[in-house]
This record gives C-alpha cells, sequence and structure tokens, in this order.
C-alpha cells in the first residue's frame, strides 16, 4: 500500500518533468520491490526553506550500512538472501543520483537493515528571475 502525504500546495521548481517521473519511479519501484509482503511505502513532500523535500520511505528489508555509500554506484545491488530473487540492473540509484544533479538536486538515503529505507530528494524552488517590481 503506498500512503500519500502532500501538502495543498508546494513551491515551484525548475525542472524537466520526465527526469523527475524517471527519479520517483524508481525510488518506487524499488520501495516496492524491496518491501516485505503486505509491506507499506510512504511519500511525503514538504517545502524546506529554499528546497521542496520528497520522502520516499519503505517497511521493507533495509540496507546494510556498508552497502549505503555503494547504493547509487553503477550495477552496485546488494547481496542478501531476503532480496536475491528480485531482479534488477543495479542502474536505478545511479541514474536517479545524476538526474538530481543536473537539477541542482541530490538524494540522502537513511535505512536500517530488517526495518526499512528512506530516500530523500532534495530540489532547489524555483526562484524567478523576474525583478520585484518589474510588473512583468
Ligand atoms: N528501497 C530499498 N530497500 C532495500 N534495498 C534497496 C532499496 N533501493 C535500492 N536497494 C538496493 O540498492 C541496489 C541498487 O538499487 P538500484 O535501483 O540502483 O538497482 P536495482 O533496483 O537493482 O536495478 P534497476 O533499478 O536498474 O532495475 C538494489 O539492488 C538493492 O540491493
Ligand atoms: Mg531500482
Amino acid at each position: 500500500m503506498i500512503q500519500l502525504d502532500l501538502p495543498d500546495s508546494l513551491p515551484s521548481v525548475l525542472a524537466d518533468r520526465k527526469d523527475l517521473e524517471r527519479v520517483f519511479t524508481n525510488l518506487l519501484s524499488n520501495a516496492i520491490k524491496y518491501n516485505r509482503d503486505g509491506g507499506r511505502v510512504f511519500v511525503r513532500a514538504q517545502r524546506d526553506d529554499g528546497r521542496v523535500r520528497v520522502e520516499v520511505q519503505d517497511t521493507g528489508y533495509g540496507i546494510p550500512a556498508e552497502a549505503l555509500p555503494h547504493l547509487c554506484e553503477e550495477f552496485f545491488r546488494v547481496k542478501m538472501a531476503a532480496t536475491e530473487r528480485v531482479t534488477g540492473t543495479g542502474l536505478g540509484l545511479a541514474i536517479v543520483k545524476r538526474l538530481l544533479e543536473v537539477h541542482n538536486g541530490y538524494l540522502v538515503v537513511a535505512s536500517e537493515a530488517g526495518v526499512g529505507s528512506t530516500f530523500t530528494v532534495y530540489l532547489p524552488v524555483h526562484v524567478s528571475a523576474t525583478p520585484a517590481g518589474a510588473g512583468a
């Protein structure tokens, strides 16, 4: 089950719509495929100072601490019995990281083995280039 917690309004970010779809499709597919039977996924979005923060949290198997620094490397996949039948190429998070960098954003990963993981995307709020009072 996916539970959304989104505010009524969020500031704009300047981004390629398709790229952001790729980012969140990757994160959501991971949150689902590395989850347990009957597990849950939470998506929360919030303004955080000059950034928009979007968290994708799951109740899955989690990621061992020693694997965390390697998650966004191309072709890296965690080897653990619980997820050995899950298929993937190990490219999704490498792509997510690159796409966020292109948009001046970044990804933060927090995880506890056996409890779940939270992938948090930060993107800068778009500030209009129009000078105040220009009447444009
Ligand atoms: N939400 C998650 N919970 C637990 N492990 C995860 C999660 N997301 C990613 N991982 C681990 O990180 C590895 C890399 O993830 P990534 O999305 O880059 O590749 P993939 O899912 O294996 O393949 P692809 O996304 O290319 O189909 C995964 O193989 C998995 O071991
Ligand atoms: Mg993936």
